[in-house]
């Protein structure tokens, strides 16, 4: 068995914001077929306190910031949890990362760096008589955590994992000494980035593997158009790198088990969730593809370019359901959308809603500017509702685009376009239209990506044997 400390903000069902939850969620219980026993670090926030039963305290920190910190072990929905209990930095009316006036909160750094300082005396000490072998962060919010275990005797090896590099985890280099990082490593070859520091940076800089969602991430992250400014420091770390694509959770994305929608083994049983989605949106029947967005509202997604894409789709008879929450601006124009009949707005954040959403869909829109992985696409070919993407990172990997040859061979999944513009979108929308036409190649569509492997055996075996490589 290798055991491995996995070290993140976010974690389904407990607390979500993004994939990044639903990642750290499903792994661990992945790995349990490859030898891998994974333990889950992560922040006492509100909703995961409550959901604790019986939490054993395990460790414990005096004065971080400013309080005392307790570990808390518990399992929760099969995970093993260890959860930092510090309620001077994780009791809090409001977000995960931000308050309730939408702006991060101003002590950001201190509550990851305690996150990671944990981490990094659970990998020195162990917990309750359990060594990790490995740590691994995920994103910004674990970037100190190599960090902090540089210079150790044998401490554990650390991965880091990018889902998403927009995110990188600045704070003033007034905090160096606060934050109990070395003065001597901001530079460029540490934890400097642009005269500030850089938790994302100090992580990628000091792990022994980086991995991100995919392998075209991975080629990608490495150029100006996608690396943010860290393309460099990739770059540098090449030999370091890998791209692993994320799976999906079966047992809870499955359209022949799944609660929130009348579960179906075939095609055929999608029209019960189409018709049961129009009503519930108010739709009326309409001749063209019903297509769905499940969606952070973010410059991102791109989904201003659908805004001007739409006029296309509505042309051709398709509707649109929009489930998704964001920018103000975003949410106010799909909302102004919503005076043509075929078009229907949810504003907020509904799990429920996102499975009926995307079962009782024909096709799934996924515009995005940039995408490392992309769940929304996984769960949308599982349950046999095309997705339509952009040809960027996991998008351009995990769909097959309906190309004359792809469609002849019967391998095509669904619809690809670049660049990423409003007019290539609505020439890709009049493709799906014109598929969505011909019932039988619909079908195969449908079919063939209800075929393709989209769980997690091939991911968490990739994981796997990563970290037997580092532990030998
Ligand atoms: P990202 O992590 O960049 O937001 P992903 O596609 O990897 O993108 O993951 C998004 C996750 O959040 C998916 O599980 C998706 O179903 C979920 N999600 C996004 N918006 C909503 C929403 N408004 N309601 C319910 N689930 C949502
Ligand atoms: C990020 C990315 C998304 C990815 C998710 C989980 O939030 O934006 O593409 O699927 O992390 O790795």
């Amino acid at each position: 068995m290798i055991k491995v400390l996995s070290v993140t903000s976010e974690c389904a069902p407990l607390v979500k914001t993004g994939g990044l939850a639903d990642v750290a969620g499903a792994l661990p219980l992945a790995l349990t077929a490859h030898e891998v026993e994974m333990r889950t670090l992560l922040p006492g926030y509100p909703a995961v306190m409550a959901k604790l039963k019986k939490p054993k305290k395990v460790m414990e920190l005096a004065n971080i910031f400013g309080g005392n910190i307790h570990v808390l072990q518990a399992k929760v929905a099969g995970l093993d949890l260890l959860v930092v209990d510090a309620p001077h930095l994780f009791d809090r009316v409001g977000g995960l990362y931000a308050g309730p006036d939408g702006h991060d909160w101003h002590d950001n750094p201190e509550r990851f760096s305690a996150l990671c300082q944990v981490a990094a005396k659970i990998a020195r000490e162990g917990v309750d008589g359990w060594c990790p072998d490995i740590c691994h962060g995920h994103d910004w919010q674990a970037g100190l955590m190599p960090e902090y275990m540089r210079g150790h005797a044998d401490r554990p090896a650390t991965v880091m994992t990018i889902h998403n590099i927009a995110f990188q985890g600045m704070a003033d280099p007034k905090s160096i000494g606060r934050l109990g990082l070395d003065p001597y490593r901001f530079t460029r070859d540490g934890y400097e980035f642009w005269g500030k520091v850089s938790a994302l940076k100090a992580g990628l800089m000091s792990a022994d593997q980086i991995t991100t969602v995919s392998k075209t991430y991975a080629a990608e992250l490495m150029t100006e158009e996608f690396g943010m400014g860290l393309e460099g420091v990739i770059d540098a770390r090449r030999d370091a790198l890998s791209g692993i694509v994320n799976g999906i959770d079966d047992s809870t994305w499955n359209p022949t088990t799944d609660k929130a929608i009348t579960p179906y083994k075939s095609v055929s049983g999608k029209a019960k969730n189409k018709t049961a989605l129009q009503k519930e949106f108010g739709l009326k029947k309409s001749g063209g593809p019903l297509c769905v967005v499940v969606s952070r509202l973010t410059e991102q997604k791109g989904l201003d370019l659908l805004l001007q894409a739409l006029p296309t789709l509505l042309d051709r008879g398709g509707q649109l359901v929009v489930l998704g929450t964001g920018d103000a601006s975003l949410e106010a124009a799909f909302r102004a959308e919503t005076r043509h009949k075929n078009v229907a707005v949810h504003i907020g954040y509904d799990e429920d809603m996102s499975h009926r959403v995307i079962a009782g869909g024909d096709a799934i829109l996924v515009p995005s500017r940039f995408e490392p992985c992309g769940l929304t696409q996984l769960y949308a070919l599982r349950y046999g509702t095309v997705p339509l993407v952009s040809l960027t990172g996991g998008l351009a990997d995990t769909v097959i685009n309906a190309s004359p040859a792809a469609l002849a061979m019967e391998c095509a999944t669904g619809v690809q376009f670049s660049p990423v513009t409003a007019n290539a979108l609505s020439v890709a929308l009049t493709h799906l239209c014109d598929l969505y036409a011909s019932k039988p190649t619909w079908k195969i569509l449908q079919r063939n990506g209800m075929k393709q492997p989209v769980d997690w055996a091939a991911s968490a075996g990739a994981y796997a044997a990563l970290y037997k490589d580092l532990v030998k």
